[in-house]
C-alpha cells in the first residue's frame, strides 16, 4: 500500500453485492443486487428504503452475517473474505474491519455482564487496555452507576449506547448501524444521533447508517444511497438527494415523512400509484 494517496482510498469499497434468498414455495427472491459505493475514511454514508427493500440484506453483507452471492466488500484496499477465517488472530483482524450495532442491542450484549465487564471483556479479546472501559464509558456518556448495571438494568437508550461502546470497544475502522435508533424516542434518538456525530469527529470511524428515516439520515451521513426492491434508485450527497430527489421513489419516501400540514392519504395514493 506505499502507492495509495490517502485523499484518494476509499475505507470502505463495495462493489456489485448481490444476495438472492430461496422462498419456500422454490423460485428465488433477489433481496439486493448491483450493490456498488465507496466510503472515505471518517465519512458516513446512508442507506435508506421502505421495509423490504433490502438494506438489513447490504448490511449483514457487509460484516459477513449473510454471505454474497457476488461481489466484493474491500476495506483500506484489501478485499474481506467471505468466509470467517479459521485463525483467531485473522478473525479478530476482521472484527477490527468492520462492526455493526443493530436495532436490538440484546443481539450483541450479554445479560450476565455489567457494562464495565462487557466492555472489558471486548478489550482484552483485541489485546487493548483494560482502562480504555472507563473512556468509552464516558465517551458514550454512560456514568458509574450504569457501568455495574447489567443490560436489563439499564433503559433502551442506555443499552445503545453500550452496544455502540462495545463495537467501538474492538477499535474498528467501520460502523455499520442498522435502525440503531429506530426502538428509541425522538428525544433519545436525537442524543444518540448527536453521540455518533462526536464519535465520528473524534476518532475517524467510517458510518454505514442504514435506516428507514429520512430526517434521521439527513442529519448524521454526507452521502445516501435509496433502495427499492433490492435495487439503488439513487445516490449522491445527502443534502442534494433530500432537497433535489431525481428519482420518483425517492421523491415519494420524502413525501412520506410527517410535516406541518401532511396528509397522510396523500401519501398512501401516491404510494398506490407506483406499484
Ligand atoms: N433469511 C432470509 N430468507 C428469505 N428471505 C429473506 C431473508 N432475509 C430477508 N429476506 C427478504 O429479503 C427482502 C429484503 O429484506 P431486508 O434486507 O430485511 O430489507 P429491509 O432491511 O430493507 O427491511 C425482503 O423481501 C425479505 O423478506
Ligand atoms: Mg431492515
Amino acid at each position: 500500500m506505499t502507492t495509495a494517496t490517502p485523499e484518494a482510498a476509499p475505507l470502505l469499497a463495495v462493489a456489485g453485492l448481490r444476495k438472492t434468498y430461496g422462498l419456500p414455495g422454490g423460485g428465488r427472491l433477489t433481496a439486493a443486487h448491483g450493490i456498488t459505493f465507496t466510503v472515505p475514511p471518517g465519512g458516513s454514508l446512508g442507506i435508506v428504503g421502505e421495509s423490504g427493500s433490502g438494506k438489513t440484506t447490504v448490511a449483514r453483507m457487509l460484516v459477513g452475517l449473510v454471505r454474497p452471492d457476488a461481489g466484493s466488500v474491500s476495506v483500506s484496499g484489501q478485499p474481506r473474505a467471505l468466509r470467517t477465517p479459521r485463525g483467531r488472530d485473522a478473525r479478530l483482524a476482521r472484527a477490527r474491519e468492520i462492526q455493526m450495532v443493530f436495532q436490538d442491542p440484546y443481539v450483541s450484549l450479554d445479560p450476565r455482564l455489567t457494562a464495565r465487564q462487557c466492555l472489558t471483556t471486548a478489550l482484552r479479546l483485541h489485546g487493548r487496555e483494560k482502562t480504555v472501559a472507563d473512556e468509552l464509558l464516558d465517551q458514550v456518556g454512560l456514568g458509574t452507576r450504569e457501568a455495574e448495571a447489567r443490560p436489563h438494568g439499564l433503559s433502551g437508550g442506555q443499552r445503545q449506547r453500550l452496544a455502540i461502546a462495545r463495537a467501538l470497544a474492538v477499535d474498528p475502522k467501520v460502523l455499520v448501524l442498522d435502525e440503531a435508533v429506530a426502538a428509541l424516542d425522538v428525544s433519545i434518538q436525537a442524543q444518540i444521533l448527536q453521540l455518533l456525530s462526536e464519535i465520528r469527529r473524534d476518532t475517524g470511524v467510517a458510518l454505514v447508517f442504514v435506516s428507514h428515516d429520512l430526517a434521521v439520515v439527513h442529519h448524521i451521513t454526507d452521502e445516501v444511497l435509496v433502495m427499492r426492491r433490492g435495487t439503488v434508485v439513487e445516490q449522491g450527497p445527502t443534502a442534494e438527494v433530500l432537497a433535489g430527489p431525481q428519482d420518483p421513489y425517492t421523491r415519494l419516501l420524502l413525501a412520506s415523512v410527517p410535516r406541518a400540514g401532511w396528509n397522510p392519504a396523500d401519501a398512501v395514493n401516491a404510494r398506490a400509484a407506483m406499484a
